[in-house]
């Protein structure tokens, strides 16, 4: 199975770049054509938040024009900069399947916490995926409170054996920078409590700090994608304030093998892209 994963596209509207320099939009584009093109073809995308720069609806709507390109399902979850509620009025049914509330599809996508939250579980693969909802309204950081924490536990409870990824904005670890450090997690010990008890959590996908980056935590590893073009200047002494580079388009795939491996891709796309022989030079 393939996962492709992108992250932090930040779309700021209609002829619009990110802080007015970061042409997301096109990024956006070229990513989903090269997405397109992939052999083998992956089996779904999976869009880990800051979908939008501000959280408009218009922006959510070009996000939406983009990400209908892909020739594979998608499906997103809210960051720090997005709105859950413009969000849900985007992407509804397979994007950000929410509604399916109780309605007996036991086994597929279901959530028990109404648009609360935006939690739900894709079962329709190999590898069980549940979309968390981290984030905490008007704030840059991360949170999964009691209510959150319990209905993964209680998503985890119903398979303890098909391997699973959790997928979620917010890095539930610090990670040595000032937008997981600084911005912070609220509950992450909470979260941590649920996660070891459980042994067939392969990977936790985060985006978030625009990097990629993996650390082992709570008997799993948590990871995090790059953003689309908008690399967060790594600067390990934390100092205020923080800055990025423009980067080209970025996107990780996650490949599950035969052989029971997660193993993960940072693909890249240059605008010099011919491969070369290694026997010819
Ligand atoms: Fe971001
Ligand atoms: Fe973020």
């Amino acid at each position: 199975m393939l996962i492709v994963q992108i992250s932090d596209t930040h779309i700021a509207g209609w002829d619009k770049k990110a802080y007015g320099i970061a042409p997301v939009a096109e990024n956006l584009s070229t990513c989903v054509e090269h997405i397109n093109q992939l052999i083998p073809k992956p089996d779904i995308v999976i869009v880990t938040g800051d979908i939008t720069n501000s959280g408009l609806t218009e922006e959510f709507q070009q996000a939406a024009s983009l990400l209908n390109k892909l020739a594979v399902p998608y499906y997103v979850i809210p960051g720090n900069h997005d709105d859950r509620s413009n969000l849900l009025s985007v992407f509804s049914g397979t994007a950000c399947p929410v509604n399916d509330l109780n309605q007996g599809q036991s086994g597929k996508n279901q959530s028990n916490n109404s648009q609360e939250f935006i939690n739900y579980v894709v079962d329709d693969f190999d590898v069980r995926l549940i979309a968390m909802d981290s984030t905490i309204i008007n704030e840059p950081g991360g949170e999964i409170c009691g209510k959150r924490a319990a209905w993964l536990d209680e998503c985890l409870g119903e398979n303890r054996e098909k391997p699973t990824l959790l997928f979620m904005h917010h890095p539930p670890v610090k990670l040595g920078v000032i937008e997981s450090n600084i911005d912070g997690f609220i509950g992450s010990e909470r979260l941590g409590t649920i996660i070891e008890k459980y042994s067939n959590i392969e990977r936790i996908l985060c985006g978030h700090v625009h990097l990629p980056t993996f650390v082992r935590w709570c008997g799993t590893i948590v990871s995090t994608a790059p953003s689309m073009g908008m690399r967060l200047s790594l600067d390990l002494t934390m100092e205020q304030p923080s800055k990025f580079h423009l980067e080209s388009p970025t996107y990780q795939i996650h490949h599950w093998t035969a052989d029971n491996n997660l193993i993960s891709h940072t693909v890249t796309i240059n605008e010099i892209d011919q491969a070369y022989l290694f026997e010819e030079h």
